[in-house]
């Protein structure tokens, strides 16, 4: 009984899933939002923009997180305008082209691996960085092997699940805090998160 409820939730978890990259791919890479927009400003550094490429600058506005620097972005900050001056942007696509500028194009791309030629599993990415949090349930994150906590939040589907872990979402910082995951490996984290819930079967 209990197996067969763990398959019905993996099945209907699969579905959901499929559903997600389609909708995600449709909106514009780190790059192109950077490359189409940003660029005006963050190229020449016009009016104060801390230049792409420029390491202390960066490092200078990092200090105050990225969840920080993703509500500035998407607000407005002294010269620099709501949004970029495109209110056709998503926040997802905002928090793209962040991530693209604070790793200076390193690992930005919905494509590009983490941090280094060797991409990372979602497993990996997991146990090696979420469970910081997602281990004991630091300020109320769901536990990994916890499906009653997961349950609730499953309704926003993956998609949306995905969205919050990159645009962050109450005391979870965008992206997790590391402005160098892409959108595939928080992906890929979360999806291994939710099915190892869903999958758990404690020993004894
Ligand atoms: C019209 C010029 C302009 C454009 C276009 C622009 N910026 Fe900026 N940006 C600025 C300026 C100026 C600053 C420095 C603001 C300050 O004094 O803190 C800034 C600062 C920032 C910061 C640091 C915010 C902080 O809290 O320290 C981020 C992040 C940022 N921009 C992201 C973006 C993104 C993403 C885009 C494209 C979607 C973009 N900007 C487009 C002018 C611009
Ligand atoms: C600094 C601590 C911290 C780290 C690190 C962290 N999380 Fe979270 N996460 C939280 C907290 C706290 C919540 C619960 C937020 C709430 O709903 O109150 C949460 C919630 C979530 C949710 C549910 C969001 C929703 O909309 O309900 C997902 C998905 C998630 N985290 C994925 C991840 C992934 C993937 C990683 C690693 C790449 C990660 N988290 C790393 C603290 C963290």
């Amino acid at each position: 009984m209990q197996a067969y409820g763990h398959w019905k939730v993996a099945g209907s978890l699969a579905v959901l899933m499929l559903g997600a990259s389609n909708t995600l791919a449709a909106e514009r890479t780190g790059r192109e939002v950077v490359e189409q927009t940003c660029a005006t400003c963050h190229t020449s550094g016009k009016d104060g923009a801390p230049k792409i490429g420029d390491v202390a600058a960066w490092t200078q506005h990092s200090k105050k997180g990225l969840a920080k620097l993703t509500e500035s972005a998407i607000a407005g900050i002294e010269k620099m305008p709501a949004h970029g001056g495109q209110p056709n942007l998503s926040d997802l696509e905002i928090s793209r082209a962040i991530a693209f500028m604070v790793s200076f194009g390193k690992a930005v791309d919905p494509n590009k691996p983490y941090a280094s030629p060797t991409s990372m599993t979602g497993e990996q990415l997991a146990q090696s960085h979420c469970v910081n949090c997602h281990g004991d349930g630091k300020e109320g994150a769901p536990r990994i092997n916890d499906f009653n906590a997961w349950k609730p939040r499953l309704q926003k589907g993956m998609e949306g699940l995905v969205r919050s872990t990159i645009s962050g979402h109450k005391a979870m910082p965008a992206r997790s805090g590391m402005a160098q995951l892409s959108d595939t490996d928080l992906r890929n984290a979360v999806t291994y998160m939710v099915v190892q819930s869903a999958t758990y079967q404690p020993r004894n």
